[in-house]
């Protein structure tokens, strides 16, 4: 049965109770939220409001339980959240003392609290999985790193590079800038909320600083009305997650689409099959990590939403704010693992490199420098070259090809034929970059 909280007797339609219960979302929330009561007890004895022996009987019970259900040796309660689950539980197995345990506190302050605490561990979770992706980063780089590639601009060959920018670029330096934002989130939940209550504290002797301390966090609530109803370190969260979704994406287009021009080959072990025609080898593990960035930027949205427009305080629907912020973590943490599996499975092909280089005349702004080099204008030289490879195309030729001739006849210097080599241009170009 789902327990009835309000205690001026009204009794809730049992369907209303039914649907509006967030246990099977928030019992997630159950390590942190004894977490979270351990400490509070831990203010009740310093204010006096327990026993220490009250406390340490309420923290042995509190302290067994997550244990106990992960064993299956107790089922939660179906209450209308996780907070009533526990305590109801608690009650049938210390019996009366349990009814002192929310003293001074309120499911609001509470449930922040286990949200902030959450969020920490989430935060580990994500840190853990970009430290293993930035791992993976580096044994890619050492096996491909200095292998000349295309860069490109409008999906068009630009310049030669070498790998190690390109990935530089599509991962290492934006998923740096993303760790520096989820220190941001580090910082939105230095703060205990507990103390905070329903909304305005309480008027108990307890130190909010004494559950603070406990729980690791800096300080006590400085307001309570904001402590109770501040999401932002949510938003921010989301929004990071959100970011590293994007930047995922973008690698994942890349990826998608080197394959499809044969620049890179993906090992069985992450390449998909077609169910009908039998030569495909697709890159869904890329297409699909690709696609979970617009989940994560959906649950950005859903959850601004949800926050715009309520006033100050909590409001239930904040209870939604909980699967929203776990599927984006989720999301996230099993998207940055699925690519340093990519990774490990991602092979470039030199020589296919090299030739899409040549084929797409790569080379050009490279001879136009050279010309600068030794004295022509730069738009006179960029014209020049412009017409050589006009010229050259007409015949049928790449840039690469050029001969002597080709050159005596657009009276340009020969010195033009030693700087033909893409491979050579990408390393002149990326001794600059680390
Ligand atoms: N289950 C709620 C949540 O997840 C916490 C309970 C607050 N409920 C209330 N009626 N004030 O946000």
């Amino acid at each position: 049965s789902i327990a009835r909280t309000d205690a001026t007797g009204g009794t809730l339609d049992p369907e209303f109770l039914a649907w509006q219960t967030s246990l099977p979302i928030d019992r997630r929330l159950l390590e942190v939220d004894v977490a979270g009561s351990v400490a509070h007890v831990e203010g009740l004895v310093a204010g006096g409001l327990l026993t220490r022996e009250e406390g340490d009987e309420l923290q042995a019970a509190l302290q067994g339980l997550p244990g106990k259900v992960a064993r299956g040796e107790v089922e939660l309660p179906v209450e209308e959240d996780v907070h009533m689950a526990v305590e109801v539980w608690l009650r049938a197995t210390v019996g009366e003392l349990a009814d002192k345990l929310h003293t001074g506190r309120s499911r609001n302050d509470q449930v922040a609290t286990d949200l902030k605490l959450w969020t920490r561990a989430a935060l580990a979770r994500v840190l853990a999985a970009l430290g293993q992706l930035d791992a993976g980063l580096d044994a890619w780089i050492a096996r491909w790193g200095e292998t000349p590639m295309p860069a490109y601009t409008h999906r068009q060959v630009a310049i030669p590079v070498l790998a190690r920018l390109w990935v530089g670029a599509a991962l290492r330096e934006p998923l740096a800038r993303d760790r520096r934002l989820l220190a941001v989130v580090e910082d939105e939940i230095a703060d205990s909320p507990l103390g905070a209550g329903a909304i305005g504290g309480n008027t108990l002797p307890i130190d909010p600083q004494v559950p603070a301390r406990a729980l690791g966090f800096a300080r006590p609530p400085s307001n309570p009305l904001d402590a109770v109803g501040s999401r932002d370190h949510t938003l921010t969260l989301a929004f990071a997650c959100a970011r590293i979704g994007q930047h995922l994406a973008r690698f994942c287009a890349d990826v998608i689409e080197l394959s499809s021009d044969g620049l890179v080959t993906l090992s069985g072990a992450v390449a998909c099959g077609s169910s009908m025609m039998p030569h495909k080898r697709n890159p869904d593990l890329f297409e699909l990590v690709r696609g979970q960035a617009a989940l994560r930027q959906g649950e950005l949205v859903a959850l601004m939403t949800t926050f715009q427009g309520l006033g100050t305080g909590y409001h239930r629907d904040l209870q939604q704010d909980k699967q929203v912020i776990f599927a984006s973590i989720d999301g996230t943490v099993d998207c940055l693992k699925m690519i340093t599996l990519g990774l490990e499975h991602l092979d470039l092909l030199p020589e296919p490199c090299l030739r899409a280089l040549e084929r797409g005349d790569a080379i050009a702004t490279d001879l136009t420098e050279h010309l600068v080099s030794i004295g022509t204008p730069f738009r006179v030289a960029y014209r020049q070259i412009g017409a050589l490879v006009a010229s050259q195309r007409a015949a049928g030729k790449r840039l690469v090809e050029l001969e002597a001739e080709d050159l005596r006849a657009a009276g340009l210097p020969l010195s033009l034929l030693e700087q033909l080599d893409v491979g050579a241009s990408a390393s002149k170009r990326a001794a600059r970059y680390r």
